[in-house]
């Protein structure tokens, strides 16, 4: 069966490049749909607090089979848990829900820079590694400042930086201060979530050129300028379709026209983290 490549973060372990997003899976769908992911080959799960499905992530780790060893699971810390001692208790919350002894990657979900409390939070996060709970931690929707402050202020550089990232928004300014200084960059809603890029002419061309989907082409993309990749999915046929994206190569002309979509701050679905504050 094929499997993911893996990538090396800063601090020495690996992470699958790419892996199975739960966001606004149900936790009673999740145990289903993360065996199915299981099945077609994923070995990364990415869940979050929030997405209220950490439980049935754990049932289907717990049912699968899989060794431990041989699993990525990453969870996240939510807004209104950040602080040093709050964070400390929402990891442990978290594991429990998991069913797991260890977590493989812990990031801080949104940078609040109103609450301004990301600092500590990040202290936190260290805290648990240094305690062996975590492998490895990381963020997700931090901005270059942002990025810039927990490292002027821990000296500890995070592995990784989760943020919407696909050919509309390409984030080439977050990419490459990423490559610079050693963390990696994780693609969220590499897909679009499934919309207008899907349909694009541009996406389709390529695709009919590689006889394959537009969202394998989409992921084929992101795998080929270094990105982690968790497309999310509850279909399984598409579950299946989007891991085979590991055997399309797309050649450099592909790659530039991809690159060619990216609208700057238009191609944004989600909230902007410089400015977005909710609990
Ligand atoms: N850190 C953050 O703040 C943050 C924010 C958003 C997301 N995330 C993470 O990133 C993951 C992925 O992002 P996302 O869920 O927003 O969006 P996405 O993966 O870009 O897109 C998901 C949507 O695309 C559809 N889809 C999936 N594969 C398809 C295919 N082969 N052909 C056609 N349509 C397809 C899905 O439909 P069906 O499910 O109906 O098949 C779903 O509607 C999340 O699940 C979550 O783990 C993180």
């Amino acid at each position: 069966m094929t499997s993911s490549p893996n990538l090396t973060f800063n601090d020495g372990n690996a992470i699958p490049q790419l892996g199975y997003g739960v966001w606004q899976v149900e936790d009673n769908v999740a145990e289903k749909v993360v065996r199915q992911a299981f099945e077609a080959g994923y070995r990364h799960i990415d869940t979050a607090k929030i997405y209220g499905n950490e439980a049935g992530v754990g049932r289907a780790i717990a049912s699968s089979g899989l060794s431990r060893e041989e699993l990525f699971i990453t969870t996240k810390l939510w807004n209104s848990d950040q602080g040093f001692d709050s964070t400390l208790k929402a990891f442990d919350e978290s594991l429990d829900r998991l069913g797991l002894e260890t977590l493989d990657l812990y990031l801080i979900h949104w940078l609040q820079p109103k609450q301004d409390k990301f600092v500590d939070t990040w202290k936190a996060l260290i805290e648990l590694q240094k305690q062996g709970k975590v492998k490895s931690i990381g963020v997700s929707n931090f901005t270059v400042e942002g990025l810039q402050r927990i490292i002027e202020e821990t000296g500890v550089v995070p592995a990784i930086n989760q943020i919407e990232l696909h050919p509309f928004f390409n984030q080439a300014e977050l990419r490459s201060f990423g490559a610079a200084n050693g963390i990696l960059t994780q693609a969220w809603s590499p897909l679009g979530q499934g919309g207008e890029l899907l349909g694009d002419p541009a996406i389709a061309q390529i695709a009919a050129k590689h006889g394959a989907t537009p969202a394998q082409v989409v992921i084929a993309w992101h795998l080929a300028i270094g990105n982690v990749v968790i497309p999310k999915s509850v279909t399984e046929s598409r579950i299946q379709e989007n891991f085979a994206a590991l055997n399309v190569t797309l050649d450099e002309a592909d790659i530039a026209a991809i690159n060619d979509l990216d609208r700057g701050a238009e191609g944004r679905i989600g909230p902007n983290p410089a400015v977005s504050d909710f609990a």
